[in-house]
């Protein structure tokens, strides 16, 4: 009897330590967002956590409410509580050598999505994946929709003025989506940047910056916004100037969210360059591979798209690639 209630017992223990064991394999996942402040953001933010849990991994979130220190903080505190990976997106692009130094000596992989930070960092070693979208090819993509839009008017030739609403400075999308824009649009003297000021990535910013575009800029021909939130708060400046969006002012945005395609299909918006807020399945992958000791490409930018309202306009520098078809896309649009 005795030799049976030891069994038991011993058993017993293997059981508890096994459930613990498991308790303890399963992973933490630590993801730093920068805030919340457009759809675009949302819905990435969304998409992130749910893979991370859906992974059956433990989620550690923190929402920096666009404050760079509060970044900062939320990574010594990954560091402090000893999670198994860190997901990363970079307000601003500099600032940051000292607390990614610290997560590189805490050997903790870090996984980079959507921004990606600058750091004087001898070799890449300090980060383990990147996955977000090309800014500057999306900003290219941007201005060449403009001329060819222009040219398949027949109208090429004219003199267009166009105001920017910038992302918010010294971020990564902001400064390559400027770059991508600027670097295209120089080759053609007749297009011309009259205005461009920061809406800091926000429909409320977007729409008062606008107001007062619309109040010092004489001719205003097109509105790039860097993202479409912006262009959306921008739609109603217009609007309330007594002008028609997409008509008076050619509108063109960048994201791909719902609410741009809405506005295309409603001839209110004339054209988006899609940047997919969808990251989460790659981050599992990610963190899967790394896992089970797979090697993949290190900087990995998802294939995305233009949408305008017809179809057909050219946007890649070879020419090849066409827009799609707002309304055809319209349903499966789920952001
Ligand atoms: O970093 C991606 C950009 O940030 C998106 O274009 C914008 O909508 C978001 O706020």
């Amino acid at each position: 009897m005795k030799k049976l209630i030891a069994v038991i017992l011993s058993l017993a223990l293997v059981m508890a330590l096994g459930t613990t064991a498991l308790a303890q394999d399963t992973l933490t996942v630590a993801f730093s967002q920068i805030g919340q402040e457009s759809d675009w953001r949302t819905a990435n933010t969304d998409d992130v956590c749910k893979a991370i849990q859906d992974a059956g991994w433990n989620l550690v979130y923190d929402d920096a409410q666009q404050k760079q220190e509060n970044q900062v903080k939320a990574l010594r505190n990954f560091i402090t509580q000893g999670v198994d990976y860190i997901v990363f997106t970079a307000i601003v692009t500099t600032g940051w050598d000292e607390v990614l130094q610290e997560v590189k000596d805490s050997e903790i992989p870090l996984v980079l999505i959507d921004r990606f930070p600058q750091t004087s960092f001898a070799d890449d070693s300090w980060f383990t994946a990147f996955f977000g979208g090309d800014f500057v090819e999306e900003g290219a993509r941007a201005a060449r929709w403009i001329v060819n839009y222009y040219k398949s008017l027949g109208r090429g030739d004219e003199e267009v003025n166009i105001v920017r609403l910038e992302g918010t400075t010294t971020s990564d999308p902001q400064v390559g989506r400027s770059k991508g824009f600027d670097d295209v649009i120089v080759n053609y003297p007749n297009f011309k940047i009259v205005a461009s000021q920061t809406g800091n990535f926000t429909s409320a910013e977007g729409q008062a910056v606008m107001e007062s575009f619309l109040k010092s800029v004489d001719k205003i021909d097109v509105l790039w916004a860097e993202n479409d939130q912006m262009a959306l708060g921008a739609i109603e400046a217009i609007k309330a100037a007594g002008l028609q969006p997409g008509k008076d002012i050619i509108i063109v945005g960048c994201d791909g969210v719902k609410l741009a395609f809405e506005a295309i299909v409603n001839g209110e918006m004339n054209c988006t360059v899609e940047c997919t807020p969808l990251m989460g399945s790659r981050v599992v992958e990610v963190i899967t591979g790394l896992e089970a000791g797979e090697t993949f490409p290190k900087i990995v930018h998802p294939v995305e798209y233009v949408y305008d309202a017809n179809g057909g306009i050219a946007y890649t520098d070879d020419g090849t690639a066409l827009t799609r078809k707002a309304a055809d896309y319209i349903a499966e649009r789920l952001y």
